[in-house]
């Protein structure tokens, strides 16, 4: 992935690199490692490890090796939040696999994992931020069909962000996702084409 940096809503994104690892630690530490010490490595092919300490170093090892694609995004010096993207192949461990390749047509070309904003920051335009750079980077890595496999947000009590480490339908919605088909109950796989940078 190109460390390119896009702006967006007065925030900036960088891609999460050596150089910015130790930003991306700041953000995950600051939040307990993020779900209790996943290090947001859940969607790698690697497995989690079981601990923190495993976790946070199985991520490093990926980042120096050059394996995670991960849009940080920065409100000034600080790193509040991030998208994580990949191919099928870099990123394999979505939720509810069988449900996703029972109706599988055609595999996308891009796939969003997760998407985290510090608890402090919520509610203030960061994740749109996330997936807006994303668009941005696959577009200039040639673009294609991107998947998205957010929560429904409509229709539906309200949840509270950790139920949402996928992303809320209408963000996606409003980015031009659209659905394409049901894997949980309250779970979809959406899909936009990506034009590439011209
Ligand atoms: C879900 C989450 C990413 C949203 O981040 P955010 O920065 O607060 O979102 P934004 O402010 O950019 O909101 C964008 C849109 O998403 C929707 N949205 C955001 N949070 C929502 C929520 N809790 N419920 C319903 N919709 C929500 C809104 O439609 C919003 O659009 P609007 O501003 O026009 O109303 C955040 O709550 C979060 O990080 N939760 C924890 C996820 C997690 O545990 N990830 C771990 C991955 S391993």
């Amino acid at each position: 992935m190109a460390a390119t940096e896009t702006a967006s809503d007065g925030y900036s994104a960088r891609a999460l690199t050596p150089q910015t690892w130790s930003d991306f630690a700041a953000l995950v530490e600051a939040n307990r490692g993020v779900w209790g010490g996943c290090w947001c490595v859940g969607f790698h092919a690697e497995p989690f490890t079981g601990s923190y300490d495993g976790n946070r170093d199985l991520k490093r090892a990926l980042v120096d090796a050059g394996a995670v694609r991960q849009v940080l995004v920065y409100d000034g010096d600080d790193c509040v939040g991030w998208c994580q993207y990949g191919t099928p192949d870099e990123l394999p461990s979505i939720k509810n696999p069988k449900a996703y390749a029972a109706e599988l047509d055609v595999l996308p070309t891009w796939r969003i994992g997760c998407i985290f904003t510090g608890s402090r920051h919520r509610g203030r335009g960061v994740a749109r931020a996330a997936v807006t750079a994303v668009l941005a980077e696959v577009a200039a890595a040639g673009g294609g069909l991107l998947e998205a496999y957010p929560e429904q947000v409509v229709d539906r009590k309200p949840q509270r962000g950790a139920y949402l480490h996928t992303g809320p339908e209408s963000l996606y919605e409003s980015l031009g996702f659209v659905r394409h088909r049901r894997i949980a109950k309250w779970r979809w796989v959406m899909r936009r084409q990506v034009d590439p940078a011209g």
